[in-house]
């Protein structure tokens, strides 16, 4: 099959992905082989690529935003068969036997494998994965280009999301509004909860109001209109912290999103962070995953996204760093048809 490898991580203007022929991989025991049709671009491809983080295998195929259709089934599967549509997250396993993996929160297994990292990824013509960690994509009636971004920010989002505890007629903050706030924003939405969104650019504010915030501004600059319920910080920006935690009502959440954050300080405890909970977003679970794309397919969340040829992945991912791409999301088309053969 043709595949981008990765065998030596380098700044992107160099081109560290080779497009190569390598073995097509078989599906072992329990897991099945996807035929994929498109994979989205993320910024972790692009950290991976350029040793912002190691490089756990090489030569190493990227990219965890797949979705295709099953065209191999090894022996033991059960869940899935030949020509079924999946999608492949960032999860693609966890040991299935630790206390975490046990009771529901795989996301905190020492041993969580991530696609496009520890495995193979969505960067080739197949991949595999375990029929526990795919997704099914039966009844989501949406393009293959509009579900890819939603199995990494969207997903995640949703996680975050579910960590808020927030339930009809709530108020819920989000601070920051990237393609992972949009998709907790139409959620929410759909669940009858308000939402209120703060962001510093006129672009970010307008999108917000027209899909369904019931207030967006900088509320660095404008007062929030009310206190929250709960609330989730997406950029990481650890000033952002104290403010967030300062609308959240006693007895609220504060989720705090991403992987990295800049130095959190809180000036005063008493009054902005005594009896509010802060929690946050550890990697994603599986079943949230399977019912946030349940939610995307019935409220149709969509993200925008520019679609590129297999062979263009390079320049994809160097549109992607420089912010260059006039959508948020750049997918990569492998094949043309859900068709098998
Ligand atoms: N924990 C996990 O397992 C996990 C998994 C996946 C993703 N994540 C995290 O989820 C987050 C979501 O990322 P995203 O791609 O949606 O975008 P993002 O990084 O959250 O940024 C979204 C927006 O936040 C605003 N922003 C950025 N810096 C800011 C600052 N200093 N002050 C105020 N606003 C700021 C910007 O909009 P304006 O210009 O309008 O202000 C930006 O477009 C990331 O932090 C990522 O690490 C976590
Ligand atoms: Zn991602
Ligand atoms: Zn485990």
């Amino acid at each position: 099959m043709k595949a981008w490898i990765l065998e030596k991580q380098a700044k992107m203007e160099g081109r560290p992905l080779k497009l190569v022929d390598v073995p097509t991989p078989q599906a072992l025991d329990n897991e099945i082989r996807v035929k994929v049709l498109v994979c989205g671009v993320c910024r972790t491809d692009i950290h991976i690529a350029e040793g912002d983080l190691p490089l756990k295998k090489s030569p190493l195929i990227l990219g965890h935003e797949i979705v295709g259709v099953v065209d191999e089934t090894g022996k033991g599967v059960k869940k899935f068969k030949i020509g079924d549509r999946v999608g492949i997250s960032w999860l693609h396993s966890t040991c299935g036997k630790c206390s975490h993996c046990l009771s529901g929160r795989e996301n905190y297994c020492s041993d969580f494998q991530c696609t496009g990292w520890d495995a193979d990824g969505g960067f080739a013509e197949y991949t595999t994965v375990g029929e526990d960690f795919a997704l099914s994509l039966q009844g989501i009636d949406m393009e293959p280009e509009d579900i890819a971004p939603l199995l990494c920010p969207g997903i995640a989002g949703y996680c975050a999301f579910k960590l808020t505890k927030a339930k009809k007629r709530d108020r819920l903050g989000l601070y920051g509004f990237g393609p992972t706030a949009y998709c907790v924003l139409r959620v929410a939405n759909h669940l009858g909860i308000d939402v209120y969104v703060s962001t510093r650019s006129p672009r970010h504010i307008e999108e917000a109001k027209i899909n369904g915030a019931v207030w967006a501004a900088d509320a660095m600059k404008e007062e929030m209109p009310c206190t929250l319920n709960s609330a989730i910080v997406f950029p990481p920006a650890g000033v952002l912290v104290e403010p967030a935690l300062c609308h959240v009502k006693i007895g609220g959440i504060v989720v705090l999103a991403p992987v990295s954050m800049s130095t959190i300080e809180v000036k005063n405890y008493s009054k902005n962070f005594w009896g509010r909970d802060v929690r946050t977003l550890y990697n994603v679970i599986k079943t949230e995953g399977q019912e946030f794309l349940s939610i995307a397919g019935k409220t149709n969340i969509r993200m925008g996204r520019q679609v590129f040829f297999f062979e263009e992945l390079n320049e994809a991912m160097i549109l992607v760093k420089k912010g260059k791409i006039e959508e948020p999301n750049a997918i990569i088309k492998v094949a043309d048809d859900w068709s098998l053969g």
